[in-house]
């Protein structure tokens, strides 16, 4: 911990937050409060305000209403003393010096950064000490940019988007190294897209969309929220009209002779399938994913394809 820091029993405490930019009501009276050592995704499509409610987290840019406070301090204090290390969505790498000559230059700028070879070893990055930034890939980037988060050893981590554009290996690798150094009590905020990311890694999802949290709670329990399951089986020649009369379907979609039928009210629908058409086998019941939740709360329906870009499917897309 941040010795310098009083200990709060929150994080981060954000209250009737609100940003516009012009016309655009980029954050519109966002409270959140956050508690020491949880992870917390925010999930939402483009534009939500994500990145706007991150960089009045870190003290980027002034709310026009509303308060910010990260260990009972404003941001600004809180990142001069190192307590917040960030990823944000856009910006480069200083050119021309090396992994090694990077970090321990960021590190210079903190009271107490952890020591150069630690971090290095942490993010998995000792290999690339003496590469030049400019010649990273896009993964080894990423990582990069996160020791430079690190070095302050601060408390309170907040990344933007920080898988954005690396494919599924690279992302799997940056949440391994994260989680390494998260597991030692520290407090983590990220912004995604993916949902596998959200649930995987998080604590607890805040879904954003249109300047406004529209839910807060474990993925479990936001999946919970929309109750909806699907039942998948194999059953040749009965239609879809008809799978649609069954109780509590809400729409019925068939690949050759597997059919997925979403449902309201899943029991009943099973009972009364397996009671019409004893002939159905290989029937699966299964919750509604994270994806399908999202779309529900968001209003979004445009498709997942529309914001989500590579998400791995689970399965349960529309
Ligand atoms: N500097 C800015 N100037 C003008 N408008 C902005 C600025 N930053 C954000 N906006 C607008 O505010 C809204 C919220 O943007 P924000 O970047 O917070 O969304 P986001 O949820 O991070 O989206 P994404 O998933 O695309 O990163 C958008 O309509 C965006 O166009
Ligand atoms: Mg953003």
């Amino acid at each position: 911990m941040t010795a310098s820091f009083p200990t709060t029993s929150t994080a981060i405490v954000l209250k009737g937050l609100t940003k516009s930019y012009g016309s655009v009501e980029a954050v519109r009276g966002v409270d959140l409060t956050i508690g020491h050592g949880e992870t917390v995704a925010i999930l939402g499509p483009n534009g939500a305000g994500k990145s706007t409610t991150i960089d009045m987290l870190l003290g980027l840019v002034r709310p026009d209403a509303g308060t910010v406070s990260v260990f009972g301090r404003p941001p600004s204090e809180a990142v001069a003393a190192g307590a917040i290390g960030g990823i944000l969505q856009t910006g480069e790498l200083i050119r021309d010096l090396s992994v090694r000559e990077l970090i321990f230059m960021v590190g210079s700028l903190y009271p107490n950064p952890l020591p150069v070879d630690e971090v290095l070893s942490t993010t998995d990055t000792a290999d690339l000490a003496d590469r030049r930034t400019h010649k990273l890939s896009g993964g080894q980037t990423q990582r990069v940019r996160f020791a430079m988060a690190l070095v302050s050893n601060p408390d309170l981590l907040v990344l933007d988007e920080p898988t954005a554009a690396l494919d599924v290996s690279a992302r799997r690798d940056f949440w391994t190294v994260m989680r390494k150094s998260a597991a030692s009590g520290k407090t983590v905020v990220f912004a995604t897209h993916y949902l596998e990311e959200a649930d995987a890694y998080s604590d607890r999802v805040v879904l954003m969309t249109q300047g406004k949290i529209v839910a807060d709670g474990p993925a479990t329990e936001i999946k919970a929220r929309i109750g909806r399951r699907s039942i998948r089986a194999t059953l040749e020649n009965v239609g879809d009209d008809e799978l649609g009369r069954l109780p509590g379907v809400v729409n019925v979609e068939r690949r050759g002779e597997a059919v997925t039928i979403r449902c309201e009210e899943s029991d009943a629908a099973l009972r009364e399938l397996l009671t019409r058409y004893p002939q159905a086998r290989d029937i699966e019941v299964r919750g509604a994913g994270l994806e399908d939740a999202f779309l529900e709360l968001t209003g979004d329906h445009a498709g997942p394809s529309e914001w989500v870009p590579g998400s791995e499917s689970d399965g349960t897309n529309r």
